[in-house]
């Protein structure tokens, strides 16, 4: 399928204009030359709306106009407490005239007196802000589900008063806001085009897997033969890979095309996620501290620092072959870099 008719169908869908678009696209010309690659970066994270953008506004265009369309007040939605998703969704949601609610789980606790990163901004856009603190020998997984029940009881409250609420998953992965990431997809095979060069990898970080299912499904759309690298930062299992298939294939759906994918279309990688979410590699801390350093632009040590940590070991070991012409996409998530000491371990001492 061409990119003119992938833009057409989404085109039809709701959207809320939140980001700046297409984002910026260009090459890293000093870690070109040291890394033996052609190197370029797709800017994800000026997406916009504020300073502090990153890959979920593509999401919340579609989720956000979504709401819109069936007259929903409330939105609700999850993640950690430094949540990129849950503090964009906010922002999505003032300049859109909803109320945000937030279920955020304390991974790291955060210190009241000392609100930091996108916490501190939550609390300034003026979010109500559930925190839910982990019980003792809950598991990450249990702590998720208690807080997404919470939050539906909550939900349930406010709709019996004739509210209308509206739900967005952690990370906005749902078929709606994956399609964001097939949207994604085609302005940067767009970009990479007007550039007259092929490319041969697309780099990035996958938490929920929206963007990857997203990325995967425009990819096959455009019969595109850059393949899609995507190192995982949470740590999963082989369950994933089918739910981002389902994700992917729903989305294809929602949007009115045959095309389908599977497990087997994902390339993805779950051994640079470690010492675990939050906790910082000294591979990921590496990685920020090589692109300020060559470039002057930030990664965090979350997502996007251990995705650069995965493709720079790729070069090492010559899995990315030298020459070879790749693309990084910057995810966005640089407020982690202020946020508390135990996300950014020990980055300051080098
Ligand atoms: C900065 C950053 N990069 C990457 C991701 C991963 O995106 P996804 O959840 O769509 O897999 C996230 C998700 O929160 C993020 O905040």
């Amino acid at each position: 399928m061409e990119s003119k008719c992938v833009k057409q169908l989404l085109g039809q869908k709701p959207k809320a204009n939140l980001g700046f678009y297409p984002t910026p696209f260009y090459r890293l010309e000093n870690l070109s030359k040291k890394l033996g690659i052609n190197l370029f970066i797709k800017r994800e994270d000026f997406s916009g709306q504020s300073l502090f953008g990153g890959n979920k506004i593509r999401k919340l265009e579609y989720l956000i106009g979504d709401a819109k369309e069936q007259g929903a007040e409330y939105i609700f939605t999850f993640g950690a407490t430094q949540s990129n998703h849950a503090m964009q969704t906010v922002e999505a949601c003032r300049k859109e005239g909803l109320t945000p609610i937030l279920y955020l789980v304390a991974y790291v606790e955060p210190d009241e007196d000392d609100l930091r990163s996108n916490l501190l901004l939550d609390k300034i856009l003026g979010a109500e802000v559930h925190v839910i603190l982990k019980n003792p020998g809950e598991s990450d997984a249990e702590v998720d589900a208690r807080s997404v029940q919470l939050a539906r009881e909550h939900m349930k409250q406010l709709t019996k008063e004739g509210h209308k609420c509206y739900e967005i998953p952690m990370g906005g992965a749902n078929l709606i806001g994956s399609a964001g990431f097939i949207d994604g997809f085609v302005e940067l095979a767009e970009q990479a085009a007007a550039v007259g060069q092929n490319f041969d990898y697309l780099v990035h970080a996958t938490g929920s897997g929206g963007t990857m299912a997203g990325l995967v499904a425009g990819k096959k759309l455009l019969k595109h033969p850059m393949r899609v690298l995507s190192f995982d930062v949470i740590g999963h299992d082989a369950s994933y890979l089918e739910n981002s298939a389902a994700l992917a294939n729903e989305s294809l759906e929602w949007l009115g095309v045959d095309e389908r994918i599977s497990a087997e279309d994902f390339e993805h990688d779950n051994d640079y996620y470690l010492p675990g979410y939050e906790m910082p590699s000294d591979a990921g801390n590496d990685a920020i501290r090589l692109l300020a350093r060559e470039e002057g632009l930030f990664l965090d040590p979350v997502y996007s620092g251990k995705a650069f940590a995965g493709m720079l070991d790729y070069i090492k070991k010559g899995i990315i072959p030298q020459k070879s012409s790749v693309i990084f996409l910057h995810t966005g998530g640089a407020t982690a870099l202020f946020a508390e000491k135990e996300i950014l371990g020990d980055l300051l001492e080098k």
